[in-house]
């Protein structure tokens, strides 16, 4: 679950999937990826996020803090061009779909949604305008498990990039 904030200062959660650990070099640590819709409300928010993961198998809770950064259409530096590229190669076509529909949260008048054709996909190795790469810079983490007796330890990011952690009650 992915938690921002809007303008108007309401928090906001929604799912979105894990994209693996991005190293682009945003900090001293590895950034957590999703990817997203430009046209969606969540890019309005503000970029100061949190994540939180629960683990049922290890019944670990992560709650991620964090920058949240997007490389969008307007991206220049080539590392951030080349990972939204390389990131929309790895995307269903399914959800790849998604990304040429209708605008996410417009409202549906009565003629029922048409989903695009295959071939209006156009080129798949390339992203449209819509796809966005979020990413985000974690600098403080809250780790709970579950087990007897809970532990819970929170870290958080340093200036200089290290990392404290310390055990508090759960
Ligand atoms: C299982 C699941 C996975 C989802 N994955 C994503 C995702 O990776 N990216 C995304 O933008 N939305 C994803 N969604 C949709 C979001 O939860 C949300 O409805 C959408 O992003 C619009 O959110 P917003 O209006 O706050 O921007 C997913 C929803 C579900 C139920």
């Amino acid at each position: 679950q992915l938690a921002t904030v809007s303008k108007e200062g309401h928090a906001k959660v929604r799912t979105v999937v894990f994209r693996g650990w991005s190293d682009l070099d945003l900090s001293s640590s590895e950034a957590f990826k999703f990817i997203t819709d430009l046209r969606s409300e969540k890019m309005s928010h503000g970029n100061i996020v949190e994540v939180c993961w629960y683990l049922t198998e290890t019944r670990e809770q992560f709650r991620i803090a964090g920058n949240l950064m997007y490389i969008t259409k307007d991206a220049k530096e080539e590392k951030f061009v080349n990972e939204r590229i390389s990131t929309w190669k790895t995307v269903s076509e399914a959800s790849q779909r998604s990304y040429f529909s209708p605008a996410p949260g417009q409202i549906v008048d009565q003629t029922p949604l048409v989903e695009p054709a295959a071939g209006a996909l156009g080129n798949q190795s390339f992203p449209p305008d819509s796809f966005v790469v979020g990413l985000v810079d974690p600098f403080k983490i809250d780790y709970l498990h579950l087990r007897s007796p809970q532990v819970r330890k929170i870290w958080t990011k340093k200036e200089q990039g290290e990392w404290e952690g310390q055990n508090v009650n759960p």
